[in-house]
């Protein structure tokens, strides 16, 4: 994986088929994704359970790209191992999740993965001032984590003061929640590169009928200026 800021559509897998992971991975890379977005959730951390280490796995051989696997689980440390040996580019955890997010991520990068770290909408980006000299990821989550298809909120702010902190450092800024066409122009213009979108990338097609898929990811991508 090289660092560039230009701007990376990585659509997320929940909002595909759950019974055809493989082949709407396949779809979404040939319609133009950049990354592919992995949500794992706990059903503790936050409300919905999804899938953990044996499904990442699963799904590996089948992404061509950056396999880029959220982590919304607390505790995080132990599970670690488990999705680093499935495979993940960047793991990242929620600051949120624990009192030992500079561990996490430690143990992230010692496992020889990039390490990522989200904040929630109501955690302010000082939170990750004394992480920056070790994470390769920013993630700030636009929606409270827990479930596809939500209201944007708009966190263009915080995104700024990233941008300002991050400085020159090869780190990335994702945006994850309520992403489309419209919403995508008020994260990139404050600073963020990587867009993580469900519902606005999978609406519309199948594995069957993908183009759909190109067209929505062309549409994000548009509107990211
Ligand atoms: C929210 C997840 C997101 C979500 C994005 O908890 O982390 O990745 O699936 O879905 P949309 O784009 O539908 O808001
Ligand atoms: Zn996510």
């Amino acid at each position: 994986m090289t660092f560039d800021r230009s701007i990376k559509i990585a659509p997320s897998i929940l909002a595909a088929d759950f019974a055809n992971f493989g082949a709407e991975i396949a779809a979404v890379e040939a319609q133009g994704a950049d990354w592919i977005h992995v949500d794992v959730m706990d059903g503790h951390f936050v409300p919905a359970l999804t899938f953990g280490a044996q499904t990442c796995k699963a799904i590996r051989p089948h992404i061509k790209t950056v396999m880029d696997v959220h982590l919304m689980i607390s505790p995080v440390d132990a599970y670690l191992q488990g999705f680093a040996d499935a495979g993940a580019d960047i793991i990242t955890a929620h600051v949120e999740a624990g009192p030992h997010i500079h561990r996490t991520v430690q143990n992230i990068r010692d496992l020889g993965c990039k390490a990522g770290v989200a904040l929630n909408p109501g955690t302010p980006a000082a939170a990750v001032a004394d992480l920056l000299d070790m994470v390769d990821l920013i993630c700030v989550m636009t929606v409270n984590p827990g479930f596809g298809g939500q209201k944007f909120i708009d966190m263009s702010e915080k995104v700024r003061a990233l941008r300002d902190m991050i400085g020159d450092r090869p780190i990335h800024i994702e945006i994850d929640g309520g992403v489309d066409p419209t919403t995508a122009p008020i994260v990139a213009s404050a600073g963020a590169d990587v867009l993580v979108a469900g519902s606005a990338v999978f609406r519309g097609g199948s594995v069957a009928d993908p183009s759909a898929y190109g067209t929505n990811i062309k549409a994000i991508r548009a509107a990211a200026v």
